[in-house]
């Protein structure tokens, strides 16, 4: 079968390779799935440049999220590769446990991406942030994957959104996927509009992937009680809060490291998937899928994701 390897660290379209390798043998506890539909998300680009938190031994096939068919029996299921990457490939292995099954109405395309980022976003904004109806929600790269689901994901809670991208196109995204308020932050602050649109009070829960800057800014129009959710750092720097501004303004940071629930509670991960489900069939969740592109083009996809041109999910087909 054909699948994508990472050889050595670099930027993926550097060091990435499209092989001819054997298909891989389940174990027990596994299953076999021909891809139908493999997500890229940022991490693919830092898992390859070798500074994200998960190092896999090289060389590896990229790829954390898929739509897959079980060899076998057909049945869709949507998840991770077993331990890690492996979805840039023509068929992959998924923990049997970990493999859940999408509305026929859903297609391949839209499944693939109803995992990774669905997920962060819905535990995100429910188990760690706890977020209200009628709350403010500030959502950063509002026009991403992260940032489109959970654009979604807080109009179904009933929050009011306002949300941040870069440029006019993304503006315009963001406002088709519901937001109340967009801001394009690469030409305006957003801590102003924040806290006009508030009337003051600032952003009660705030979902940033971005990180750096964005981060710092953030704690600028953040509601009293609010929550800043630590979701990822797409500017490239890490950013720090002073513990003494955190008591002042009688605010949260709080972390949020999804994948960790596989591990400390994964009925979570199962009631996390019924629920986006019951949304998906309610009307509520549509994944935005911004691009699809055959498996060969994997490395210019990653390329474009690494430099912030792409909207939405960008979805690979084998
Ligand atoms: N905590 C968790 O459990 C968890 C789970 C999944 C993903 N994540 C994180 O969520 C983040 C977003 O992932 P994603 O796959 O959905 O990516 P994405 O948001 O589709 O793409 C990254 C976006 O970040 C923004 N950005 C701002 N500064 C950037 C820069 N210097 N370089 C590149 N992009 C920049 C861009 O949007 P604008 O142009 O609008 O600024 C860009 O489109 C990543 O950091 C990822 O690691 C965290």
């Amino acid at each position: 079968m054909r699948a994508w390897r990472v050889h050595q660290l670099g930027n993926p379209s550097d060091v990435m390779s499209l092989d001819e390798v054997e298909q891989p043998t389940p174990a027990d506890g596994q299953l076999l799935v021909r891809v139908r539909a493999a997500a890229l998300n940022f991490p693919d680009v830092l898992m390859a440049q070798g500074v994200y938190q998960e190092k896999p031994p090289l060389p590896y096939t990229p790829g954390v999220e898929l739509c897959g068919e079980v060899v076998g029996t057909g049945r869709r299921v949507i998840g991770s590769p077993s331990g890690g990457p492996g979805a840039f490939a023509e068929y992959a292995l998924m923990d049997a446990d970990n493999a859940w099954p999408v509305p026929d109405s859903l297609p391949d395309e839209k499944a693939a991406a109803l995992y990774l980022t669905y997920q962060t976003g819905h535990v995100g904004l429910h188990r760690r942030a706890h977020l209200q109806p009628g709350e403010w929600l500030l959502v950063h790269a509002g026009a991403g994957g992260v940032g489109s689901a959970a654009i979604q994901l807080g109009k179904a809670a009933g929050a009011r959104v306002i949300a941040t991208a870069g440029g006019p196109r993304k503006v315009e995204v963001c406002r088709e996927l519901g937001a109340d308020h967009v801001v394009d932050y690469t030409a305006e602050d957003f801590v102003p509009v924040v806290k006009e649109v508030t009337g003051g009070r600032g952003a009660d829960v705030v979902y940033d992937p971005v990180g750096g800057d964005v981060f710092d800014r953030s704690r600028r129009c953040i509601a009293f009680e609010g929550r800043l959710l630590v979701v990822g750092f797409t500017s490239g720097r890490i950013p720090e809060a002073p513990a003494n501004h955190a008591l002042v303004k009688n605010y949260s940071v709080v972390g949020l490291h999804w994948g960790l629930y596989r591990k400390m509670e994964p009925s979570l991960i199962a009631t996390t998937h019924d629920a986006l489900v019951a949304l998906v069939e309610a009307g509520q969740v549509d994944p935005l899928v911004g691009a699809v592109r055959p498996l060969e083009e994997a490395p210019q996809a990653l390329a474009q994701l690494a430099d912030r041109s792409t909207v939405g999910k960008v979805v690979l087909l084998p």
